[in-house]
């Protein structure tokens, strides 16, 4: 029996992989803010699936909440799946944003699963296999199409996500990143925008079993709602093929022109 902790699973994509996992088998740790709504699911899911269920009430941008989970981590029962998924967005432009959201957000979204992540190698290093799901966004694609930090703290789990599966793949370390479009969950009120306005929204449930399809398969990156795939591997193609352009001296279009 292995044991999956997922962040944010209080509702949402968080809740549906809770719902995915335990049918699967998986013992679990939910974490979230909402005790009442873990509790619940907890109970459910226990009855459901005769899993065992922990659940640790933890605000994420909260840096002594964020060391218990760390600590459930390092020094609790192994936890073989870790599944990064706690987030919010963030409306409006970067000038003029309010300081302490766009500080939230980046703890919420980018110190705590990096952190989360760092906690959860220990182990899965030690025992040779573990997997590391990183919920990211199609954002981190297209940053001008999403204003201010929101699309960036999302690209920087890309990267993160690539860069560790890169590092930890041979140590039997599986990472995948996952990358949904709009996605019918409560993130978007939270935010304060209409989803109904939104087009193409994905339902959550459709979201997480074609993640887990990626996830079966040990894609580094599933993309759900793209339906060409060669789009994302020319994509990777071009940005896997940089690096032999580079060069210790300045391309010549930066070269000063020789004025005589
Ligand atoms: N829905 C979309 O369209 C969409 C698209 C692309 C990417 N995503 C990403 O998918 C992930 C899940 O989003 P969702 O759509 O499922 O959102 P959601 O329905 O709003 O759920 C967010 C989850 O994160 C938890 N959470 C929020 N703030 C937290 C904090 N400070 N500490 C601990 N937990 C916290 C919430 O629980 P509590 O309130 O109980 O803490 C909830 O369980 C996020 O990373 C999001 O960026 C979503």
């Amino acid at each position: 029996m292995s044991t999956a902790l997922i962040t944010g699973a209080s509702e949402g994509i968080g809740a549906t992989y809770a719902h995915r996992f335990a049918a699967r088998g998986h013992d679990l740790v939910l974490v979230a803010r909402n005790t009442d709504k873990l509790e619940g699911l907890a109970a459910e899911l226990r009855a459901a699936h005769a899993v065992s269920v922990e659940v640790i009430t933890a605000d994420l941008t909260d840096a002594t909440h964020l060391g218990l989970v760390e600590k459930r981590l390092r020094v609790g029962g192994p936890v073989d799946i870790l599944v990064n998924n706690a987030g919010a967005a963030l409306m409006g432009p970067f000038h003029g944003n309010d300081r302490n959201k766009m500080e939230a957000l980046i703890r919420l979204n980018i110190t705590a699963p990096t952190l989360l992540a760092s906690a959860a190698v220990d182990g899965m290093a030690a025992r040779g296999n573990g997997a590391i799901i990183n919920i990211g966004s199609v954002v981190s694609l297209m940053p001008a199409y999403f204003p201010g930090i929101y699309a960036a703290t999302k690209a920087y789990i890309l990267t993160l996500s690539q860069g560790l599966a890169a590092e930890m793949g041979p140590k039997g370390v599986y990472v995948q990143a996952v990358l949904p479009a709009a996605t019918r969950t409560a993130i978007w009120a939270k935010a304060g925008v209409d989803v109904g306005q939104i087009p193409n929204v994905m339902s959550v449930d459709d979201l997480v079993d074609a993640a887990l399809v990626g996830f079966d398969r040990r894609e580094s990156v599933t993309i759900p709602p793209l339906a060409d795939a060669s789009l994302w591997e020319t994509f990777e193609g071009a940005r896997a093929a940089l690096p032999s352009g580079l060069g210790g001296t300045p391309a010549d279009r930066y070269r000063t022109p020789v004025t005589t």
